[in-house]
């Protein structure tokens, strides 16, 4: 037995974290972390945003919890502020990616089934893809790594390679119901579908009578400079499931539908206790107000100019370490040449924390708050972890 009482099943930095500020991580020995990681796409306004801390603050005082069995005004304030500023009609929220993308793809299967077509129930997904834990959403997934040893893989979810979008129009049989994708990639290695791509595939979609769905669980939220990464493409899903950035850190999700492609959610078929709670209702509805604002999607899109163009004169300074930079907005990888764990720990010795994905790239998705003298030090760390990594593959080759 090893000595945690916890699952072994994360592969933990030995780090643990007093506080935040902002863009910065403090330990409790009070050593102070960059973190351009932000729990993972989640803390899209940093540590602990005034904003929001207040927010939950006077939520938590009146009221923390009541059933879906009463109205929520929170919830109902939040579904009509996310209609408003999207392609959407109806939202249903939940705890977590997962559970807005099973709500998803629940939503798609049960269209079919009401507008006449029960035996289109199969999902086309794409290689690379992430969708969650749960049964379902590993087999949309198709990872083999997250499969294994789960029993048979949930019937209903076909993969093609990665924007291959011939090989997604041949894999339409008469049992297809829709087909899901992230229109920018996170786990797989920041790899984004080329907006023409987008076009194609709603096409498809309004050919074959199937439903396009959009996983903006980690590119959403402001994410890539618009609300939402397929606004960049001008096409619109018919669902789309969103998480992460839209709590803040506050756990929280939803799936996001058009009046048509929810005709099957009808009362009593699909359900959760949490979700929409008056916490995480306050809590998202304080994001909004501040990504909502004014200017501040302007501001993402030219920090992340300015992020993006000093990645590329470090990777220009040492390409023996970095092949290349990639992404959109302020969702940005580091294609490495060397194992990116390796990059990764180098990174972390400079207190500048990452996250690896697939694809051998780090991750940096610092919150959309970071201030430009936030980038700058960032970009020193990556140099300082850039220049150590090279002198040592040098010194490797005498
Ligand atoms: C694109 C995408 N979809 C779904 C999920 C699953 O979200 P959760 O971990 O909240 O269930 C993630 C999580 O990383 C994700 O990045």
């Amino acid at each position: 037995m090893s000595g945690s009482a916890l699952y072994e099943t994360f592969a933990r930095a030995p780090l643990a974290f007093e506080r935040g500020e902002g863009s910065w991580l403090v330990t409790e020995k009070g050593e102070r972390y960059l973190d351009f990681a932000a729990g993972i796409a989640v803390n899209s306004l940093g540590h602990g945003h005034p904003h929001l801390v207040a927010a939950l603050k006077d939520q938590a005082e009146k009221l923390w919890h009541v059933s879906n069995l009463y109205e929520i005004p929170g919830q109902r304030r939040l579904g009509e502020r996310l209609v408003e500023a999207t392609f959407a009609d109806k939202v249903f929220f939940t705890n977590s990616g997962a559970e807005a993308l099973e709500c998803a793809i629940k939503t798609a299967r049960r269209y079919q089934f009401v507008t006449g077509h029960p035996e289109r129930f199969r999902v086309i997904t794409f290689e690379g893809a992430f969708h969650g834990r749960t049964l379902a959403t590993i087999a949309a997934g198709g990872q083999y790594k997250y499969l294994e040893g789960f029993g048979p893989k949930v019937d209903g979810f076909d993969q093609v390679p990665f924007d291959d979008i011939d090989a997604a129009e041949k894999a339409i049989t008469p049992e297809t119901a829709a087909i899901l994708l992230e229109p920018l990639q996170g786990e797989g290695g920041i790899r984004s579908f080329p907006l023409q791509s987008l076009k194609r595939l709603r096409q498809l979609c309004d050919k074959h009578g199937l439903l396009l769905i959009f996983d903006e669980v980690q590119c959403g939220i402001g994410r890539t400079g618009k609300l939402f990464a397929h606004e960049w493409a001008g096409v619109t899903p018919d669902l789309m499931a969103i998480a992460k950035g839209i709590g803040g850190g506050f756990p929280m999700g939803a799936c996001l539908a058009t009046d048509e492609a929810a005709r099957g959610m009808t009362a009593g078929v699909h359900g959760t206790t949490f979700g929409g709670n008056p916490l995480a209702m306050a809590v998202g509805n304080a994001v909004l107000d501040v990504v909502l604002e004014e200017g501040f999607l302007e501001d993402v899109n030219r920090k992340a100019l300015l992020f993006k163009q000093g990645l590329a004169a470090v990777a220009d300074e040492f390409p023996d370490v970095i092949e290349g930079i990639r992404g959109d907005g302020l969702m940005l990888g580091i294609k490495c040449v060397m194992p990116n764990g390796t990059v990764n720990g180098a990174l972390r010795d400079q207190h500048l924390l990452a996250v690896p994905a697939g694809d051998n790239v780090i991750r940096l998705l610092p919150p959309l708050t970071v201030t430009d003298a936030d980038i700058q030090e960032g970009l020193k760390r990556l140099r300082s972890a850039a220049k150590g990594l090279s002198e040592a593959v040098a010194a490797a080759a005498k």
